[in-house]
């Protein structure tokens, strides 16, 4: 049995010692975590651990005992300005990238105090994206990083 504090929410459950936190975290109801690689190469299943960003199909759900875990349901508000900065930019095209690019600029935000164009790209690196060419999205991350 472990304890997972998601999104402020509580959870105690079961977990298989080789289970890992994204499928955890869907099974507990968090269907915003996506599935992508699962080789920790995309990005895509991005959610912050004690506010830094890590991807949970690369870590065990026994090593987030204890933690506090946040997702895109935990954060709406600034999932939503994000998005539609995003979307006036040209930044999300076929989406597929969104939720997990969301969720390291988020942490980003939090973490890097105005950062270079070189540190953002720097910081969302793992967060690969084969539609927008990177630009637009940046584009979009600028203006989220200003308000
Ligand atoms: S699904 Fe985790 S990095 Fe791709
Ligand atoms: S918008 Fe399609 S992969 Fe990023």
């Amino acid at each position: 049995m472990i304890t997972l504090t998601v999104n402020g929410k509580v959870h105690q459950t079961e977990v298989d010692t080789n289970e890992v936190l994204i499928d955890t975290l869907r099974r507990l109801g968090y269907k915003s975590v996506k599935r992508g690689c699962e080789t920790a190469n995309c990005g895509l299943c991005t959610v912050l651990l004690d506010d830094k960003a890590i991807l949970s199909c690369s870590l065990l759900s026994l090593r987030a005992d204890g933690k506090h875990i946040l997702t895109l349901e935990g954060v709406r508000e600034e999932a939503k300005l994000l998005g539609g900065f995003l979307a006036e930019q040209g930044g999300e095209q076929c989406g597929y990238c969104t939720p997990g690019l969301m969720m390291n600029t988020i942490a980003m935000k939090r973490e890097l105090v105005d950062p270079t164009d070189e540190e953002i790209a720097h910081y969302l690196m793992g967060n690969l994206c084969r539609c927008s060419g990177y630009v637009s999205q940046l584009r979009a991350i600028r203006q989220y990083l200003e308000v």
